[in-house]
């Protein structure tokens, strides 16, 4: 087959795993602790089974899944890699990742062509809400905000020490992570260096969804700040992290707080 059809097959295979993740394959077969059959896992997730014996050969296919033979039966089981990586409870899952490209992500892809010719946001298609600003679409739920930061935070999961590690940043003892989000690089930068403290700035609304759900008080050395335009009276930025995001989001709120603290204007 020619590079052409590899090139939209790829597209297909990330709608095989996003269907293997939304119904709960991977989650059923660790928690089954065995190889199934395609039929049982039909029945355990309430599918049909000709149906799932197609998904489940397809995501053996891409090595999601391992397979043996057994009675004349095929029995599918997980690889390592979405043990690790695709089960919800697992300490490095993407599952959430999975989910929201699935879910919003995707939705905007469908409209690149759109975008191409229009030059803007497809927002209004994807979302049906027309917005310039990328939060307030991204956030136009609570439960859309929970599922972001569920996204911020899985990707984290799998690389967040690295990142923190990759410099030695001991000896800064106060951090401020600007666009701070679910507190999961603050999590790793207070675990990997015990003797500093980070103060995460985001929204109002972040910081309270972050404090409720993802941050909890036990974690001492962690504090908030609403809103990203004020800082410390000191001014004095030990190391800050800028959060990427469009022209004119919150990346370039953070340069310009940045600057201001640091006491210059471009
Ligand atoms: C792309 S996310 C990155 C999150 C986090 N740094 C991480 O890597 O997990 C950008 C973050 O900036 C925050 N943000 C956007 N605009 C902001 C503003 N004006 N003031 C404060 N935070 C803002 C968003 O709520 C979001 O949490």
């Amino acid at each position: 087959q020619g590079t052409e059809s590899h090139l939209y097959y790829h597209l297909l295979n990330g709608l095989t795993l996003f269907a293997a993740c939304e119904l709960g394959v991977f989650d059923f077969l660790l928690a089954s602790e065995r190889p199934m059959s395609a039929a049982q896992v039909a029945a355990g997730l309430g599918t049909d089974v000709d149906g799932m014996e197609r998904l489940l050969s397809a995501c053996a296919g891409l090595e999601l899944l391992g397979t043996q033979a057994a009675g004349g039966e095929v029995l599918y089981s997980n690889t390592d890699m979405s043990r690790m990586y695709l089960s919800r409870s697992s300490p490095r899952s993407l599952f959430h990742s999975v989910e929201y490209y699935s879910k919003t992500v995707y939705l905007c892809w469908n409209y690149l062509t759109d975008a191409v010719r229009e030059g803007k946001n497809q927002y209004e298609k994807a979302f049906g809400l027309p917005s310039e600003d990328l939060f307030e679409a991204l956030y136009r739920s609570d439960d859309e905000m929970i599922k972001f930061m569920q996204l911020m935070n899985s990707t984290w999961n799998v690389c967040g020490r690295d990142v923190m590690t990759a410099f030695d940043l001991s000896p800064f003892k106060t951090i401020y992570d600007l666009g701070g989000c679910s507190g999961a690089l603050a999590k790793q930068c207070v675990r990997a260096y015990p003797q500093s403290s980070v103060t995460i700035f985001d929204l109002p609304k972040v910081v309270s969804t972050c404090r409720e759900h993802f941050v909890s008080p036990t974690d001492e050395r962690i504090f908030f700040h609403e809103g990203i335009t004020s800082f410390p009276p000191n001014g004095n930025l030990g190391h800050h992290w800028v959060p990427y995001g469009p022209k004119g989001g919150a990346g370039a709120a953070s340069s310009a707080s940045v600057k201001r603290c640091n006491g210059t204007t471009n």
